[in-house]
């Protein structure tokens, strides 16, 4: 019997980083997907294929013995084993067509669909148990996470966060999504905005008003079918992202490349590296790859509105 599970990857629109000190965030679910797929096995080994590698560890493994990549998988792959003393395996095979370390959602697409595919081999879930696992195998690679990924990734759709409720966009959106091929690292950029809160205090509390009372106004805008502002929106909060310190060079000089002919651009996702995103009206979209430049990946935002999708096959 295999059980398959999907989920989409993520942009977040507004309150990287500020989600992690409280802020609400506006996320989108994107349709580019990972797929996990599980099985019993008799091998009494624990076994994950990816495209990170292969590893198969004995049963009595702890998520801590595997490299990080890894520890999501065999975290979920315990929790059902210990409370199911029939089963002598689990293979785990993972297939994405999300980029990797590039702020894209691969990890809690991962995360979600795993949980989904490892959990629907034993039981039935509902969304919200699956959300609670699953942000729990993210925290083995990344204690600090804000949840936020995994909600809109569980959910899909656009959503606000933590309140869960979906914008709806009227207009068509044209997000475009521009990778600067720099992978990045979460944990340590938001290390690294931990250590500017701790500096700055007062400044960083202010900050956080600022992107809640943006967010308040984008979502006004949205219903408003008002794309000027939400692209000025954009722009001002990718004024806050410069002042926490996760932009760069790289991702300064994407952005004002496509000044000219967009509404708005920001870093999506941990920054100091990975994606922008820019909304950019239908007759501009063309001219887009050639102002980047070379060695850049560029692409349409396309909505995915299913969240994570599961099922069993005899
Ligand atoms: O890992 P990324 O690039 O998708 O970014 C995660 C977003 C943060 O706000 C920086 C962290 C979080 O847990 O919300």
């Amino acid at each position: 019997m295999k059980s398959i599970a999907s989920a989409p990857g993520k942009i977040i629109l507004f309150g990287e980083h500020f989600v992690v000190h409280g802020t609400n965030a506006l996320l989108a679910a994107i349709d580019k997907r990972v797929t996990v797929t599980s099985t019993f096995t008799e091998n009494k080994t624990i076994k994950v294929n990816s495209e990170l590698g292969i590893i198969e560890v004995p049963m009595s493994s702890s998520h801590e013995e595997v490299k990080s990549e890894f520890r999501p998988f065999v975290y979920l792959a315990n929790k059902m084993i210990n409370s199911h003393q029939d089963v002598n395996g689990l293979e785990i095979t993972i297939n994405s067509d999300i980029p990797i370390g590039v702020g894209l959602g691969s990890s809690s697409a991962c995360c979600v669909a795993a949980t989904a595919s490892i959990f629907g081999l034993f039981k039935e879930w509902s969304s919200k148990e699956l959300l609670k696992i699953s942000i729990e195998a993210e925290k083995t690679i990344f204690p600090d996470t804000s949840g936020a990924d995994c909600t809109v990734c569980t959910y899909g759709g656009m959503i606000e966060y933590p309140s869960i409720e979906k914008i709806d966009n009227t207009f068509d959106l044209n997000l475009l999504i521009a990778n600067s091929m720099i992978p990045h690292n979460t944990k340590n950029s938001v290390e690294k905005v931990n250590k500017f809160k701790k500096n700055n205090e007062d400044r960083f509390s202010q900050l956080c008003d600022l992107e809640n009372g943006l967010i308040n106004k984008v979502i006004m805008a949205m219903k408003n079918n008002d794309a000027a502002t939400l692209g000025l929106k954009m722009s001002e909060n990718q004024k806050y992202l410069e002042e926490i310190q996760v932009s760069n060079y790289t991702l300064r000089d994407m952005i004002s490349s496509l000044s000219e002919i967009s509404l708005g651009s920001k870093i999506t996702g941990a920054g100091d590296g990975g994606c922008i995103i820019a909304l950019v009206n239908d007759e501009n979209v063309s001219k887009v790859p050639a102002l980047l430049g070379k060695g850049k990946e560029c692409f349409s935002a396309k909505l995915d509105t299913k969240g994570v999708v599961w099922e069993k096959e005899k």
